[in-house]
């Protein structure tokens, strides 16, 4: 459900106590489950099932973008580039579209409908006044969308049959467990606050605030090996800006769990829906060939400029995202995996 943090293996035995007590706590749905790949990848642990529900299939998927606080134009550019290269066959391969193609685009739902590989930025709003302050509860993102919905003069659509609502946080928007439980979070609205029910997700900038947690492997990991050192692996971020960059990996990982279980029962492993795993959170870490494995992110390709990136996106711009739950090969995979 929420993109957390890797951790590297010699915490096996305490990682293993935050599972059960994780799955203790499952009635509090933002429990801080570290994993670690290894415990689950090609592991039969994994049980990845289908509960019924609806997966994201509009063909278009409107994406309506809320910027919340103050951006920076530059930053905006980089995500609106990533998400316009979800569906675009323009970048060379491998890119955005392969890596969405070679696993969330493999889950479909009882009416036979597969999640969808194409998505339309429809419309955005910028809520640069802070409609609810800079220190944010997980619910007010809710009212956020609201708000934006019912804006004077220029309100987002409200569409409830093929919309999603991303809403992005600049780096001085504080949120309920934002660095410390999570570094983002999907869900679905509630007809009570928003008038319907679609799926949402909030993504913040952590560049800031903690980029040791939200925006590795681009700065070090302030848990890594359990000390207060930092570690890790270290990467220089492809379009020059961790915050920034780190988003793109949490936006991709929300996006993905957005589309496989937009309503919290559809595509996810583990017994219960209020802490669910979902086909992101099985491959947290992993970025390419033999990641995973002692805190090496995986084989990655790197640019002129030293920077890190595992695929290619519309405008030259290249991106680094981690690798997704495959269901037909039951293992994380990725664009960029050499076969
Ligand atoms: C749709 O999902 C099915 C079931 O996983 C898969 O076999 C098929 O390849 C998917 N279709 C596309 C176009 O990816
Ligand atoms: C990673 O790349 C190196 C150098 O090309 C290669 O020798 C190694 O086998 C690759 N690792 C995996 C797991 O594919």
């Amino acid at each position: 459900m929420e993109r957390l943090l890797p951790c590297p293996p010699t915490l096996l035995p305490l990682l293993l106590l935050v599972l059960l007590l994780a799955a203790a706590m499952a009635a509090v749905r933002s429990a801080p489950v570290y994993r670690a790949d290894y415990l689950v990848d090609g592991n039969q642990l994994v049980n990845m099932q289908y509960h019924m529900g609806p997966v994201v299939s509009g063909s278009p998927t409107n994406l309506y973008l809320i910027w919340y606080g103050r951006w920076d134009p530059a930053a905006q550019a980089v995500l609106r580039d990533f998400l316009a290269s979800l569906s675009s066959p323009a970048a060379p391969s491998p890119s955005v579209s392969d890596w969405w193609a070679r696993a969330p685009r493999l889950y479909a739902d009882q009416t036979g409908a597969n999640v969808t590989a194409a998505f339309a930025v429809a419309g955005e709003h910028s809520d640069s006044g802070y409609s609810h302050g800079t220190s944010l509860r997980r619910i007010d993102v809710q009212s956020i969308i609201r708000a934006a919905v019912v804006a004077y003069p220029d309100p987002l659509p409200l569409d409830p049959y093929s919309g999603a609502y991303l809403v992005l946080s600049s780096p001085d928007v504080q949120m309920e467990e934002f660095c410390r439980a999570m570094c983002g979070f999907h869900y679905f609205t509630f007809a009570s606050v928003v008038g319907v029910t679609v799926p949402y997700a909030w993504v913040g900038n952590s560049g800031t605030q903690c980029p040791g947690r939200c925006a590795y492997p681009f700065a070090p990991a302030t848990d890594y090996g359990g000390g207060s050192g930092g570690g890790g692996q270290v990467l220089r971020p492809p379009n020059g800006d961790p915050g920034v960059d780190g988003m793109v990996i949490v936006l991709g990982h929300e996006l993905a769990e957005l589309a496989t279980n937009p309503l919290v029962n559809a595509w996810y492993a583990g017994d219960t829906p209020t802490a669910p795993t979902e086909i992101a959170d099985l491959c947290l870490g992993v970025y390419g060939d033999g990641g995973g494995a002692g805190g090496f992110v995986g084989n990655v390709s790197r640019a002129a400029d030293g920077s890190a990136y595992n695929v290619n996106g519309v405008n030259g711009r290249r991106f680094l995202v981690q690798w997704l739950w495959n269901p037909v090969l039951g293992k994380c995979y990725g664009a960029n995996a050499s076969n």
